[in-house]
């Protein structure tokens, strides 16, 4: 009999997580000539940096144990009624949306849409969510979701200095924006070299403006006119950026019908929960002359080869990784998950829907209004949802405490901020907390006071689309997101081998805790001790991600990986500012590092350069100590990758990292190749003095279809006291401003990662990337005869991901990596990362969390799509006639009367055995991205034209 020990399964986990059995890594093992994955590691690892000893990680635990656990942690969160505003608000996730979109991987584990053929489902609701934006703001043009509304202004900021014809250096913002949105803006501007300067925005303005920014509603609740704003910052040539909420324009006359250039916002209240700062939407809307320089990514409208209408993502030329070093934004990672949890709340509640809701949130405001009034209160005399007044804070906050309810207070002012999920008999409760009286609401309902003033009370009208008509009930709705999910390729129908993207298992009791209210349901802004449990959270995450790394200081705060590339650039100038080396603004960039870091260093102010790689992919170690001793007087930092972007542990990093400090210089790794170090190097032990974490990659977070991601940031110890702060909540004691609307970023997903390292524990994160060695190299051993391995490294060895050049196959028949690509999908495949970080490659990471078997599905297509160009390149067919010219193939092509290929039906959709049992079906053929970009529509397109009549 077996003891107990072996049967508890404590690492049953491990096994779940891990893709291959024990008995496949052994043959997997063979294959590539090693006896055991520590023989793997050992042989392909540079020794140098080597870690041999053991995580912190503890020893992992069951799923049934973890979820019990975690679950004690979040129960010391206190789940109050927020009233606080600022931003956030609590709002009814419908059912439906919750237990279809946020809840389920067929949503939550695709990604960004860059192929788009088998993304049509969730590019339809994000063109739905640009329509939404756009006629609850009245602007022509939208983009798909920003990190959050601080950053959008942020963002908008830099677009308005672009284009504004004012060439003044002065930055306006209005003495009622959110102050986590000045605290945002302050920060970027700082770099950028623009004054930011507040006041009251219906004064004068002062001299050499180039933008303006005004909340509306403002951050006590006022409602103001915008138009005479518009007209004065248009005088002086500058651009007005207006931060709107859009259950407000619902109701209220909407930005663009009052001359507003740039409309931002978060929408968070569209359904999605507060989370405790996020994650959530954010937009960035514009007129159509900023349309070129938007920052983000934007759906358009095209068509496919067979005139079908199709969506894709538009002008991606505008792309950081295009601009690198002459960008002014470097967002790529966005909310695209919560952008469509959105848009499919505005689709199920229709414009009738949301009329009603804010009309409810409004009458209730008003109905509150009289009853302060009728206490002796003044409260705001306009407003659609929040009243500010002056009151006896401390007797207001204790009475309302012992409800369980927050209001915001600022000395002796007192603002409340109502939202969808108030009853009347939460408003007698909040009443009774401000008045100290017993309140009958529905008495006071025919004396609630309008707070909408009369000339801006909206007339237009929002969401006539069919799609805001049509999905009404809960089947319908339901059926919807079901029709749009299929249309989608996400983890659930195979692996995504996206090099550089790290798309591993999202495993389901990771996910549970997310949509916990004691998580889901937090305020950003809630009093520290109604948060003990994300406390506890989130100082045990962070203590692992020290370890894990090697740093000393973690800072959770950065949205995104990029978002954690400019955080850490900020603690580096910081840091020389500290000590009187201003002037150290330099940031050496390998050629091949992925444009969000150049992006960063540009948006801190930094001079780049570039340095030159090597034939072999690595740093040209002579080209960078000429650079660093040509720049070491000014030398700030080395941005480098590792693994590098080319996938493979380059020899010598520690000599990299010696030569940036002997000219003073700090070392950036980037740490979105993290999967193949945890357990088995740390970046702190490498040299580096600082680095960001994807967690939406290595950490488990899922991609969300184009994010949510979390980007903390990990530091040595000279570093740490100049962490990014918060202007609301002191996260690290440091005079740096903030980098995020929200204290700790997006702090609902980081459950996700705390269970990630608690589920695996320190054998278990170890044997994870060394699996992802091997899955990768396994790949590469048995495509090397068929196509070239770009770079390899030591004992011939990739790391976790692997680059097949393709280039030589373009030139000798005309088959481009693009053809591959498309050609995978017939095959039943996500391709692998096109032309990044090497025009004219594939490069594949397949993690640890993929199968022997469906490794090995991928291999025998990328084998049968080989043989396919054999045929071309022998002349049997031409490129233009082959299938790998024609993918992907779609049912309309097989439907089609008349067949007049040069290859059967069945090759083209049913090319191998696989798609025999189960078949995948791309929506549309290839999409014609040109016409796309010259005919550029991001707004709905006819009903009938989805349907091709
Ligand atoms: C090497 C590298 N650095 C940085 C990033 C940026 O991360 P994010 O998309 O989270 O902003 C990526 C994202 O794909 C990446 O691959």
């Amino acid at each position: 009999m077996k003891p107990l020990s072996d049967l508890l399964q404590t690492h049953d986990f491990t096994a779940r997580h891990l893709g291959p059995s024990e008995a496949e890594q052994a043959d997997m093992l063979a294959e590539l000539g090693v006896s055991s994955l520590d023989e793997l590691t050992e042989t392909t690892l540079p020794e140098a940096i080597q870690f041999r000893g053991e995580l912190k990680a503890g020893e992992g635990v069951t799923e049934a144990q973890a979820l019990a656990d975690l679950k004690r942690v979040a129960q010391k969160n206190k789940v109050f009624r927020s009233y606080i505003g600022m931003g956030y608000h609590g709002t009814h996730t419908p059912p439906v949306i919750l237990r279809n979109m946020l809840e389920n991987p067929g949503w939550y584990t695709a990604y960004t849409p860059y192929q788009a053929e088998i993304s049509q489902g969730r590019l339809e609701m994000l063109l739905n969510f640009q329509q939404v934006v756009m006629d609850l703001t009245g602007m022509p043009i939208s983009n798909a979701s920003l990190l959050d509304e601080g950053t959008a202004a942020a963002e908008a900021m830099t677009l308005a200095k672009r284009q504004a014809k004012s060439k003044g250096n002065v930055f306006f913002m209005a003495d009622d924006v959110h102050p986590q949105t000045l605290d945002v803006v302050k920060t970027r501007a700082e770099y950028f070299g623009f004054e930011v300067v507040t006041g009251d925005p219906t004064a004068e303005l002062p001299e050499g403006v180039f933008g303006v920014l005004v909340q509306y509603p403002g951050t006590y609740g006022d409602l103001r006119d915008l138009s005479p704003m518009a007209e004065k910052v248009h005088a002086v040539g500058g651009a007005l950026i207006v931060a709107a909420d859009l259950l407000a324009c619902a109701l209220v006359t909407p930005p663009g019908e009052q001359g507003a250039d740039i409309v931002v916002g978060s929408a968070q209240r569209l359904g999605v929960p507060m989370g405790f700062g996020g994650p959530h939407a954010a937009f960035l809307a514009c007129q159509e002359a900023y349309q070129r320089s938007m920052p983000g990514r934007v759906i358009g409208v095209s068509k496919d080869v067979r005139g079908k209408t199709a969506l894709r993502m538009a002008m991606q030329t505008r792309e950081q990784h295009i601009r690198r070093e002459k960008a002014t934004s470097n967002i790529c990672t966005a909310q695209a998950l919560l952008a469509n949890m959105a848009a499919a709340y505005a689709v199920y509640h229709g414009a009738d829907g949301l009329r009603t809701i804010a009309g409810r949130v409004h009458r209730l405001t008003g109905i509150l209004a009289r009853a302060l009034q009728n206490a002796g209160l003044t409260p705001s005399v306009t407003f659609f949802d929040t009243l500010t007044f002056e009151g006896d804070a401390a007797a207001i906050r204790q009475r309302a405490e012992a409800k369980g309810i927050n209001f915001r207070y600022e000395g002796n002012q007192v603002s409340v901020s109502l939202d969808e999920t108030v009853t009347p008999a939460d408003l007698a409760d909040v009443a009774e907390a401000i008045t100290g009286q017993t309140v009958d609401v529905l008495a006071l309902d025919t004396q609630a006071v309008d707070g909408i003033p009369e000339g801006l009370k909206r007339t237009s009208e929002y969401l006539t689309h069919p799609v805001f008509q049509t999905h009404r009930s809960e089947h319908g709705m339901l059926r919807y997101l079901k029709m749009l999910e299929n249309r989608d390729y996400s983890l659930v129908h195979g692996m995504i081998p996206l090099g550089s993207c790290t798309m591993k298992l999202n495993s389901t009791t990771e996910m549970i805790p997310v949509t916990w209210p004691e998580f889901g349901a937090l305020h950003p802004f809630a009093p520290a001790d109604q948060t003990e449990g994300y406390a506890e959270l989130l100082a045990e995450l962070e203590a692992w991600l020290a370890d894990i790394t090697g740093y000393d200081a973690i800072s959770m705060q950065p949205n995104s990986g990029a978002q954690g590339e400019y955080a850490g650039l900020l603690v580096i100038r910081k840091y020389f500012e500290s000590r009187g080396e201003h002037h150290r603004n330099v940031c050496l960039i390998p050629a091949s590092a992925h444009g969000t870091n150049p992006a960063s260093a540009a948006m801190m102010g930094m001079q780049v350069v570039v340095v030159k790689t090597d034939a072999n992919g690595n740093i040209d170690f002579d080209d960078l100590t000429a650079q660093a001793e040509k720049h070491s007087e000014n030398l700030a930092a080395l941005m480098i990758t590792y693994p590098s972007t080319h996938g493979v542990y380059e020899e010598n990093v520690r000599d990299v990292c010696d030569l940036i400090h002997q000219h003073g210089g700090q070392v950036y790794l980037d740490g979105a190749n993290m999967n193949a170090q945890v357990g088995v190097a740390k970046p702190g032990l490498i040299g580096s003095d600082v680095s960001h974490l994807n967690l939406h990659k290595t950490f488990a977070i899922p991609h969300g279809g184009g994010g949510p991601g979390m980007g903390p940031i990990g530091v040595k110890a000279h570093l740490a006291p100049f962490l990014p702060n918060h202007v609301v909540r002191d996260v690290s004691g440091s005079q740096t401003g903030a980098v995020s609307a929200a204290p700790y970023g997006s702090a609902s997903i980081l459950p996700i990662s705390y269970l990630y390292i608690k589920l695996l524990g320190a054998h278990g994160l170890r044997k994870a990337t060394q699996v992802a060695l091997l899955n990768a190299n396994y790949i590469a051993s048995k495509l090397a005869g068929a196509y070239p391995i770009l770079y390899k490294g030591k004992s011939n060895r990739v790391a976790h991901e692997c680059i097949i050049d393709i280039r030589p196959l373009k030139q000798a028949c005309g088959v481009t990596e693009e053809d591959i690509a498309k050609r995978l999908m017939d095959y039943g495949f996500h391709a692998p990362t096109m032309s990044f970080p090497v025009p004219g490659t594939l490069m594949i990471e397949p993690t640890e969390s993929e199968p022997k078997a469906e490794l090995d599905r991928f291999i025998d297509a990328m084998l049968q799509i080989r043989r396919e160009i054999q045929e071309v390149q022998d002349g049997l067919l031409k490129a233009e006639e082959s299938p790998l010219k024609h993918a992907p193939h779609t049912q309309d092509d097989l439907m089609a009367d008349e067949w007049n290929r040069a290859y059967s039906r069945e090759t083209a959709a049913y090319p191998s055995k696989h798609q025999k049992g189960w078949k995948y079906w791309p929506a549309v053929n290839r999409v014609d991205n040109v016409y796309g970009d010259r005919n550029f529509v991001c707004s709905c397109p006819p009903v009938e034209d989805y349907i091709g009549a």
